[in-house]
């Protein structure tokens, strides 16, 4: 047993879309968010500069004593996994991209056309096509980038027109030419948008990392000894910039809860 929190990070307010589901399987858990929303969006920023800020991050998650650190953002995973995991051998960290790939190979067929869309650096990568591949090569995948997706729900721009005509500009010809019938949500952000995302599809099987990636945090909680054996409610999510948004989205998914909301800068320079 070990009360010590976990320590979620994203580039911004997209890994809380994780959180509930945490929360509905795992009540016990304590957690310390992280969001770089002074540096969002990291989907089109260098690896280089990605890797520096998910280092700066690590670093300071450890100091908050972390028993665990969950990469809440498919960018970071699909760039720089293998070293967090290298720089801090002592400390399980978990990327998003794992979990997905092993539900899309279990759950989906040859018939399927299974679209991933993320950011510019996740897609670039082929993070997921060459995990989901490697566990089924015969699956059909289809991937784009939708690079305003990003800033529009850091922004709060959701329920409306001017996200609903990007959905369309990015994934109008994506769905209909490559006849997709699967789409995974490639980017934490995304789950945000997803109810636009089934009006204008609908049909679609949708899957959302976000909620896949509990049973894997779970499985290495309880193979490391690491659960919580009784409920804390200090939930502390920080934020490198506490725009407003940040702080409405915390407190719609937490409003029955008691939770700290904290300002934690990193230097803006190493923003190149
Ligand atoms: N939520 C991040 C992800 O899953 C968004 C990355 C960004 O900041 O562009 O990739």
């Amino acid at each position: 047993m070990n009360n010590r929190p976990i320590g979620f990070f994203d580039s911004g307010l997209g890994g809380l879309t994780c959180i509930p589901y945490l929360m509905k399987a795992l009540p016990n858990e304590r957690i310390i968010y992280f969001g770089d929303t002074a540096r969002t969006p990291y989907g089109s920023k260098a690896t280089s500069t990605i890797r520096l800020f998910s280092m700066e991050i690590a670093d300071f998650l450890i100091n908050e004593n972390v028993k665990m650190i969950v990469i809440a953002c498919n960018t970071v995973s699909a760039t720089c996994l293998t070293e967090l995991q290298q720089k801090y051998p002592n400390i399980p960290i978990i990327g998003i991209i794992e979990p997905t790939a092993e539900i899309v190979s279990k759950t989906c067929t040859e018939q399927d056309h299974i679209g991933i869309i993320g950011t510019k650096v996740t897609i670039k990568s082929r993070a997921y096509e060459k995990l989901i591949h490697t566990l089924n090569p015969k699956l059909n995948l289809y991937t784009t980038s939708c690079p305003t997706f990003v800033p529009l729900i850091e922004e709060g721009i959701i329920q409306n027109e001017i996200m609903d005509l990007s959905i369309k500009y990015y994934l109008d010809n994506f769905v209909t030419y490559n006849k997709i019938n699967t789409l995974v949500l490639g980017c934490t952000h995304y789950p945000l948008i997803r109810k636009n995302i089934e009006k204008i599809y609908s049909g679609l099987r949708i899957i959302n990392p976000s909620a896949e990636i509990i049973q894997n945090i779970t499985a290495q909680l309880k193979d490391n000894d690491l659960l919580s054996d009784k409920p804390v409610f200090d939930n502390t999510f920080y934020a490198s910039d506490l725009s407003e948004n940040f702080v409405n989205m915390i407190n719609r998914i937490f409003e029955n809860s008691e939770f700290k909301v904290a300002f934690k800068s990193f230097d803006l320079d190493n923003c190149k």
